[in-house]
């Protein structure tokens, strides 16, 4: 038997990214390119009043200056879905350059185009765009008057209001209640590579270079925003420079390159400066939770309401979806979460890495922690009360947990059962020590439609699958080239996943951690599908060794099907019908809403910090994280991925953070020296623990995703062993030097 799946494979893209042969999206030479520079309204509120292009028309080398006066109206504006839904995405329901209002500061006003990038920025610095301002909203302070429940959130796809039991019977029940109000900032992705595409026509026919996190996703949303057909438009994104969310929707840029390469005839390059992506792909929108728990003496939860505010624009009804997991991690029968939301002069916000879950499960699990302590119970005890097999949302049985396993392995590797509870009990120097615990948990997302790869072998005995899905780093290049190995029957080393364009099958954008999920599905579908053709064709052939046999007694292992003492090669087939290749079509479709079934991947986070209190300093010493993902399709990439999202959730606990300006309606910070995210000096030993668990409903190979979860609960695990080493809660992300010392 191959083996494949579950090996430390190396990252078949790591030698290229290393040695700088992987081109991304901006990197791809396109002859004759023009290059389009964005500029952005300076005001958050109000309208245009006039716009003098005439100096900025007037420079050399300037091709275009497109603004609302004559860019192309859009055809049609698609409503805002979720990119996994394998639908048009847009960031948000509102495009620019289309009238003169001014909805958020950093909207779009203008592109100009010239014969080299330097040309168009500095023609830009020369419109003269006249305004007419009117005071802006961007903070919830500002706007907590007007706050409103919507129907719907999610771009519509979650309830504003979700209830089971009644929670105020349940608050009546409980002999303990506990209150606290969190507050999150606003997040930034930040990825190294900003968004980026570049647009070719040829005719009616439009390419894009974009970086994307789903090819299909930009094609999609730039045929309905540009009205051309499908056949019409053919996406590329290879290698994306990483997203976390920021390339999860598709944002107006693809369709602005889109419009200015057809006005000036020529590719078109447009890049996002970095100080753009803090206005044009989407945030973390700043948030406050409010937690009420009811529990008995003995620690059983009877009532829980989490109700959340934060600002939308005036475009779209949207929240991450906080309340979402935190809803079903315990076994607690009354159950009340609404959102409310604030319209704000500011973009839609959008999806960032463990959307809603990062924010939702911190505010929970730093409530149960609060909640352990005056109870006088260990924090893990209180957990392993409320444990719940059933999602407590539906009564549903989970397709698979491990969390007792995460549990019960985090604690052990991390010796969480030598803590003393008692605040303050370790100290270092001037360092004060203290530990802390949370649960993780994110929901396993099925797409909504047939996720489709093809697989080829050739007649020299390599195969080739092809999906169309970007590589942003999560190492989907690499599982899929084993998953195909381990189906076919091959070595690793002869396989070759082919990826990241709209003529190749189609999936869906890889977003909500489930990208390994579906895409391994699809390429098991296809990969398998593929060897029982040969098989099927090697035992009907007259000329092959395996005639007769009975398909089902042959294996493959090395290329070579075998049955008994028969074998002949898929090479050897081949060629002996001269036959070129042979490819197979594989289609999965996923579990529907109806499943019976609680679809959750579970962990559990350890933390151990150092304070110092007089300087206002947290060191995070260690961090320790179980975690139950299913199928584990490389132990290396699956590290990875998890061990980043706990750093990221250190990041969140303790560094991220932006703010509105409150009378400009400005992003505080829009650049990474002043937007502080965790480097390497900031990380400390992360201890990463796998629990394989099997899971037959999520998918075939039972694969459940772990992009996102390892950063859910990192968070609350800091701000909890910050609480044990001082005594004082900080109910709030980040936690600061200014309020240790306050
Ligand atoms: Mo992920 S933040 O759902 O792209």
């Amino acid at each position: 038997m191959t083996t494949a799946i579950g090996q430390p494979l190396d990252r078949v893209d790591g030698r290229p990214k290393v040695t700088g042969a992987a081109r991304y999206s901006a990197e791809i030479p396109v002859p004759d390119m023009a290059y389009a520079y964005l500029v952005g309204s300076r005001i958050a509120a109000g309208r245009i009043t006039a716009i003098d292009a005439s100096a900025a028309r007037a420079e050399e080398g300037v091709l275009a200056v497109l603004t609302h006066e004559n860019l192309p109206k859009i055809a049609s504006q698609p409503p805002l879905i979720p990119s996994l839904a394998g639908t048009a995405a847009p960031g948000q329901t509102f495009f620019p350059m289309q009238d003169e209002a001014v909805h958020y500061a950093g909207q779009h006003v203008a592109i100009v185009v010239a014969d080299t990038y330097e040309r168009a920025q500095h023609a830009a610095s020369l419109l003269r765009i006249s305004y007419e301002e009117t005071p802006p909203v961007t903070t919830i302070e500002q706007g907590r008057d007007q706050a409103y429940e919507p129907e719907a959130i999610f771009g519509g796809f979650l309830p504003a209001r979700m209830e089971r039991g009644d929670v105020e019977a349940g608050l009546a029940q409980a002999e303990i209640r506990l209150d606290a109000a969190f507050t999150c900032a606003a997040n930034h992705h930040n990825p190294i590579e900003p968004c980026a595409t570049t647009a070719q026509w040829d005719g009616d026919e439009l390419v894009l270079h974009d970086t994307t996190q789903g090819v299909n996703a930009t094609q999609i949303t730039v045929a309905r925003l540009l009205g051309i057909p499908l056949s019409k438009i053919r996406v590329i994104g290879h290698y994306v420079g990483g997203s976390f969310g920021s390339k999860a929707m598709i944002h107006n840029h693809p369709a602005l390159a889109a419009m200015a390469a057809r006005e000036v005839g020529r590719p078109v390059k447009l890049v996002l400066t970095r100080e753009q992506m803090f206005t044009s792909a989407g945030h973390r929108e700043e948030q406050e939770q409010h937690i009420t728990l009811g529990a008995t003496r003995d620690g059983r939860l009877t009532a829980l309401r989490h109700h959340k505010l934060s600002p939308t624009s005036h475009f779209d009804h949207w929240a991450e979806p906080s309340l979402g997991g935190a809803s079903q991690l315990y076994a607690c029968p009354n159950y009340e979460g609404v959102y409310r939301l604030i319209r704000a002069n500011t973009m839609t916000p959008t999806f960032m890495r463990a959307p809603g879950e990062a924010t939702g499960v911190f505010a929970l699990e730093c409530a149960m922690d609060e909640l352990a302590e005056r109870l006088g119970l260990d924090p893990l005890e209180l957990r392993l009360r409320n444990h719940t097999d059933v999602d407590p949302m539906t009564g549903h049985p989970w397709s698979s947990s491990g969390l007792k396993e995460c549990y019960e392995r985090g604690a052990a590797r991390f010796g969480w059962q030598d803590r003393d509870p008692h605040i303050g009990s370790r100290r270092d120097g001037n360092w004060l020590l203290g530990t802390g615990m949370a649960t993780a948990a994110y929901p396993v997302h099925p797409p909504s439609n047939p996720q489709r790869a093809r697989a080829r072998i050739y007649a020299d005995g390599t195969a080739v699958v092809q999906a169309a899905t970007p590589e942003f780093g999560t190492g989907v290049a690499t599982v899929m080239t084993q998953v195909a190995a381990e189906a076919l029957g091959l070595p690793a080393d002869r396989c070759r996943f082919e990826n990241g364009d709209t003529d190749l099958p189609n999936i869906a954008a890889a977003v909500g951690s489930a990208g390994s999920g579906m895409i391994s599905a699809a390429v098991h579908t296809a990969a398998t599908a593929l060897r029982d053709q040969l098989i099927a064709q090697a035992v009907a052939d007259t000329g092959s060794p395996l005639h007769g046999a009975d398909p089902s007694d042959v294996v493959v292992r090395d290329g070579v099907m075998t049955a008994g003492t028969a074998s002949e090669s898929y090479a050897g087939l081949l060629q002996r019908n001269f036959q070129p290749d042979a490819e197979a079509y594989g289609s999965w479709s996923p579990p529907g809403q109806d499943v019976p079934y609680g679809m959750m991947t579970f962990g559990a986070q350890f933390a151990e910090v150092a304070v110092d209190p007089e300087l206002g300093l947290v060191r995070v010493r260690r961090m320790t994280g179980a975690f139950a993902p299913g199928r584990v399709l490389n132990p290396r990439t699956a590290r990875s991925q998890l061990m980043g999202g706990m750093l990221w959730g250190l990041g969140q606990a303790l560094l991220e953070a932006n703010s509105m300006q409150p009378r400009t309606g400005r992003w505080a910070s829009s650049s990474l020296g002043e937007y502080l995210v965790a480097v390497n000096a900031d990380a400390p030993d992360v201890d990463v623990e796998l629990v394989e668990v099997e899971d037959t409903v999520v998918n075939p190979l039972g694969v459940k995703g772990v992009g996102e979860v390892g950063q859910v609960g990192a968070a609350a695990a800091i701000a909890n062993a910050v609480h044990h080493a001082t005594g004082r809660r900080f109910r709030k992300l980040p936690i600061t030097v200014e309020d240790l010392l306050l």
